[in-house]
């Protein structure tokens, strides 16, 4: 089972790095493999022009086309998802997301559009292939704060909504059965 994590800031130092960080930490505890693309790590003209050979671009489309799972996560840019994150969504072939669980995260700066994720990011979602979409998780910037060592730090209200967000997409991936003391542990079926 992999999941595949997007980080999609332009940002250098991002909440929503952050965040997906911290989410990719809590997954690889219980024993899943991940894989994590960041946008502000891609090369931007390679991502703006949509270079299909370059090999990071042939990287994360492969990573997305064996993923079980997907988990996005966006700042609010002018109360939408960002333009960065659309053009790694751009890069995702038609339907490419068929038959995976989508887990789906946004932070803004205010909650005036904490309802992003219904209105801006879930139809595209669908218009890629996506019908298993979890109802996702919308954090205030507030909530992610800078500690002394300038690294962001997700607060304990967030932590919670996020980790019980992770619960659930992991009781939506079909290989997987309950809990053991060590992680979760799969079940075979028949
Ligand atoms: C260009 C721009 C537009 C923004 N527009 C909104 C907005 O419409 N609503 C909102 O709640 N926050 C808005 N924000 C605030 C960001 O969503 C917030 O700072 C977020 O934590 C940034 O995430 P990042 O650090 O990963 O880039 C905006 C920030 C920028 C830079």
């Amino acid at each position: 089972m992999s999941v595949v994590l997007i980080a999609g800031s332009p940002g250098r130092l991002s909440r929503t790095s952050a965040l997906v960080a911290f989410i990719d930490a809590q997954l690889r505890e219980k024993g899943v493999e991940t894989q994590v693309f960041n946008v502000n790590e891609f090369d931007g003209n390679e991502v703006f022009f949509a270079d299909f050979s370059a090999p990071q671009i042939i990287d994360y489309r492969d990573a997305i086309a064996k993923a079980d799972a997907v988990v996005l996560a966006t700042p609010v840019y002018q109360a939408s998802f960002s333009g960065a994150l659309k053009l790694l969504l751009d890069l995702i072939p038609e339907r490419g997301l068929k038959g995976k669980v989508v887990l789906p995260l946004a932070n803004g700066g205010s909650d005036s559009h904490l309802l992003v994720i219904d209105y801006a990011l879930k139809p595209v979602l669908s218009a890629l292939g996506a019908s298993n979409v979890l109802s996702g998780v919308y954090v205030n910037s507030r909530q992610v704060t800078l500690d002394g060592d300038k690294q962001y730090q997700v607060g304990d209200e967030a932590s919670a909504r996020i980790q019980r967000s992770i619960e659930e997409l992991l009781e939506a991936l079909p290989d997987l059965g309950s809990i053991s003391e060590g992680g979760y542990r799969r079940v075979a079926y028949a």
